[in-house]
């Protein structure tokens, strides 16, 4: 029988609350609609008794099947919005969170507030946070990531948006040249031990993205170490929950002068700000 697009929805939907709660299904629906058919709400207001074409039925299938095996959407279509901005993401990328969103916020707030000319994005990922300062100051953009993979998506979402940043391989600050300016990341932070208690579609995510030893802590800690003695006038960095008491810590006992902790929407610590 030929389906509706309004029926279709609604049966899409119940098949994403296999695996997710309903709240998250109905609104993945949504986005399958908007992202992947092209077809908003306000589409499906005009055109929901109409049939589904077949193709159309094939291509959410596959899709389907994909996802049931706990890929995540933004894999399977192969973007991502972060900032109103479209960057692809693959495999080789963390997926970007809305929450890191702040972490540039508070990058654009410290580097206005010292003047910096320049910035660096370490473990830049998808390119996420270079490019969005690339396009939004003036400053003399550079980043680096351990992964050529990631570098590779990294230098195709610059090009497309138009974004001239300095790539670089290799580990933290160790390829950017200097002077350094302001240092901003988002590194990995997720405490290995806590692996067997995550969302399942992180196991899709680089292991290089995510994990970092010591309780989630020693790529920031390692980041600051190298950041102060290259003498960058700050560092703002995205952190774990619970991490900021002892990352400040940390911070203060490799000589930087202020280090401050700000919570996300959720009121867990995400930004760590060390100044001086
Ligand atoms: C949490 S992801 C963040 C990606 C992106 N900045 C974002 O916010 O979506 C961390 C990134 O750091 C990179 N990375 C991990 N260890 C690194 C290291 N020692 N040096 C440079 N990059 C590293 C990973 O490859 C990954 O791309």
């Amino acid at each position: 029988m030929v389906q509706t697009y309004a029926q279709f929805r609604l049966d899409l939907a119940s098949a994403l609350a296999e695996f997710l709660e309903p709240m998250e299904a109905h609104a993945e629906a949504v986005r399958w609609f908007e992202e992947g058919l092209g077809r908003n709400r306000s589409w499906l207001v005009a055109h929901g008794s109409e049939p589904v074409p077949e193709a159309e039925g094939r291509r959410v299938e596959a899709w389907l099947r994909r996802r049931r095996q706990g890929e995540p959407w933004a894999y399977i279509l192969g973007w991502t919005l972060f900032r109103g901005r479209r960057f692809e993401v693959d495999r080789n990328v963390l997926i970007p969170r809305p929450e890191t969103e702040l972490i540039l916020e508070a990058a654009l707030e410290v580097g206005g507030r010292l003047k910096v000319d320049r910035a660096c994005d370490i473990g830049t990922g998808s390119g996420i946070l270079a490019i969005c300062l690339a396009l939004e100051t003036d400053w003399a953009i550079a980043a680096s990531d351990l992964s050529e993979g990631a570098l590779d998506v990294a230098r195709r979402n610059a090009e497309k948006l138009g974004a001239k940043v300095a790539f670089h391989h290799g580990d933290l600050l160790d390829p950017v040249p200097g002077p350094l300016g302001l240092v901003v990341a988002n590194p990995p932070y997720v405490d290995p031990a806590d692996e067997s208690s995550l969302q399942r579609e992180l196991a899709c995510e680089p292991r290089l993205a995510l994990f970092a030893p010591d309780q989630g802590l020693a790529v920031t800690t390692a980041l600051l170490g190298q950041a102060k003695q290259r003498c960058a006038p700050a560092c703002v960095i995205e952190i774990g929950a619970g991490q900021g008491e002892e990352l400040s810590r940390r911070a203060r006992n490799l000589g930087w002068k202020r280090a401050t902790v700000h919570q996300d929407l959720a009121g867990h610590d995400r930004v760590l700000m060390a100044l001086g």
